[in-house]
């Protein structure tokens, strides 16, 4: 909602036009029911734990009141990564230099200023509205919810939303062969193998190099997504060819929507779609189902 008027509304859109679903995020913009609304029911909501378990099975109901089969919920920001592009740029900072470096920010870019700024309002967290007493204040809605991120989730927390969630339940932001059987036990209906788009600890491993081990370990009981870094249909074709079910991606998107909004995402996703499909013409196969990893180089088998 900040990168595009409404941004979330114009990417579902994109999406369900060819058939994929969007996931929003639990600190989106727009609220589900909006998202839920223009694109007929196609999203996937991602949920971060929060402290209150009330406001956590509170959303949770939001998500089945809007028809939302599918719940990704995100394991791998405990504490939020040290990002320090938005040190810089005055994100972060509540004081006089971030208001000073977010007003110059807005001089150079009276575009964005009219078209997002002002004719994309509201700017809340839509989802989460009816948890704070004026949803206005966005200062001190954003030290609820930092005060509400909760660092102590355990296995047993995972088993809880099991319990509250009759939907597909999906961990997202495993990394490791032994919380993907973690996942496995505690009911989970699939993983999606990520380290947030390396934005949590750098110098994590990258998705890709942990996908051969996950998948054996798993031996074909879980259905595993894979997102960072895919940026076109051959990286699709590689993470099938490793054994992945399908693929996420993050940036991609959100660059595309910032610069030509549901259009920009539409290409993209037509862009992928192409790509793929040469790239499978070109290794002769005729499916999805039949990529593997004897399309691979020796060296990229792991
Ligand atoms: C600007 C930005 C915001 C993100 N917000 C969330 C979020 O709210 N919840 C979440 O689970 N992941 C979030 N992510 C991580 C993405 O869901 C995804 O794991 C990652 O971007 C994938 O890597 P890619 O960007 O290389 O495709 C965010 C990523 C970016 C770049």
């Amino acid at each position: 909602g900040l990168y595009a008027r409404r941004g979330e509304v114009q990417a579902a859109r994109a999406a369900a036009a060819v058939g994929v679903p969007f996931s929003l995020s639990t600190v989106g913009i727009c609220s589900l029911a909006e998202v839920q609304a223009a694109s007929g029911k196609n999203a996937w909501f991602q949920l971060y734990m929060l402290r209150n378990r009330e406001a956590v099975q509170g959303l949770l109901q939001q998500a089945l009141a809007n028809g939302c089969d599918t719940l990704l919920f995100t394991v791998d920001l405990p504490v939020a990564g040290i990002r320090r592009r938005d040190i810089r740029n005055g994100m972060l900072d509540p004081g006089w230099r971030g208001r000073l470096a977010k007003a110059s920010q807005l001089a150079r870019r009276p575009g964005w200023l009219l078209n997002v700024g002002i004719r994309g309002k509201p700017h809340h967290f839509g989802s989460l509205t009816d948890q704070v007493a004026d949803p206005n204040d966005l200062r001190a809605f954003k030290a609820w919810l930092d005060a509400q991120f909760d660092p102590c989730v355990t296995w047993d927390d995972i088993r809880w939303l099991r319990q509250q969630w009759p939907g597909r339940l999906v961990l997202k932001g495993i990394l490791e062969p032994d919380d993907a059987l973690q996942a496995l036990d505690c009911g989970a209906d699939g993983i999606v193998l990520s380290n947030h788009g390396g934005r949590q600890l750098d110098g994590v491993s990258s998705t890709i190099r942990q996908l051969q081990a996950v998948v054996e370990a798993l031996d074909g009981r879980l259905p595993i997504l894979l997102d960072g870094g895919i940026r076109s249909g051959v990286d699709i074709l590689k993470a099938l060819a490793l054994g992945a079910q399908g693929v996420m991606i993050g940036r991609p998107w959100a660059w595309a929507l910032a610069a030509g909004g549901e259009a920009a995402v539409a290409q993209l996703l037509a862009s992928l779609q192409c790509e793929l499909a040469v790239a499978m013409a070109l290794c002769g196969v005729k499916s999805l189902a039949a990529i593997d990893g004897g399309l691979l180089a020796p060296d990229q088998r792991g």
